[in-house]
């Protein structure tokens, strides 16, 4: 399972990517209005600092006004895709999309149903949000779970990004699940490394080894 960051932040990429985990990066509208910066400014600089796929999403509602959204973001880099929400313009902005060769990101996906839709019209990507679902009370690993087994079924060969992560438990159970990529938002990733027994097993080392030197 590919690891992506779920933030604008740039300061927040670098630091992971100098850990060496970090593949791709998944953004959108709120995640940007959080950086403070613009679209326009952060997308560019974020595309420079991964190797793997970076989503901008368009704010467009209509196909047209998303292809041409779409088009501009993509010149960007050759790593940006396009985050594109599950409704019905978005079906025909994904196929337009996807017959010109640039990358989708199906976002805001809730159900199998909109997940096979999505895949139909050319998705490159499908962004089940699993937080928001167990936020009223359905279960949202069970749906990525669900949607990667019909997509093996079938030979379908979008991939499933887990979206809207809220803690260790989501990351490991995504793994289990199939997910081939978890975004992951920055506070669950600085808690991935912890582990209270390394801390004090690396002190115990250290501690035996300066004794060993008296
Ligand atoms: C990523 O693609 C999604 O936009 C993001 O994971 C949504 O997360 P949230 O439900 O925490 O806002």
């Amino acid at each position: 399972m590919k690891i992506f960051m779920d933030t604008a932040n740039v300061d927040e990429i670098a630091r992971f990517v100098d850990w060496g985990v970090v593949y791709g990066v998944t953004t959108n509208p709120s995640l940007i209005a959080k950086s403070g910066r613009s679209q326009a400014e952060v997308i560019p600089e974020i595309a420079a600092m991964v190797a793997g796929p970076v989503s901008a999403e368009v704010i467009s509602t209509d196909c047209a006004g998303m292809v041409e959204e779409a088009r501009k973001l993509a010149k960007i880099a050759a790593n940006v895709v396009i985050k594109v929400p599950c409704i019905p313009e978005g079906l025909k902005a994904v196929k337009i999309l996807s017959a010109e060769g640039i990358r989708t990101n199906v976002t805001l996906v809730f159900s199998m149903s909109q997940a096979l839709l999505a895949a139909s019209a050319g998705a490159t990507y499908v962004s089940p949000f699993i937080g928001r679902l167990d936020d009223i009370g359905e279960d949202g690993v069970q749906l990525v779970k669900n949607i990667v087994q019909a997509f093996k079924n079938y030979g379908i060969t979008t991939e499933v990004i887990a979206a809207s992560i809220r803690n260790l438990t989501h990351v490991e159970q995504v793994m289990l699940a199939g997910a081939h990529i978890a975004t992951i938002p920055t506070k669950v990733l600085e808690q991935m490394i912890q582990h209270p027994l390394t801390d004090k097993g690396l002190a115990q080392f250290l501690q035996d080894y300066a004794n060993s030197q008296k």
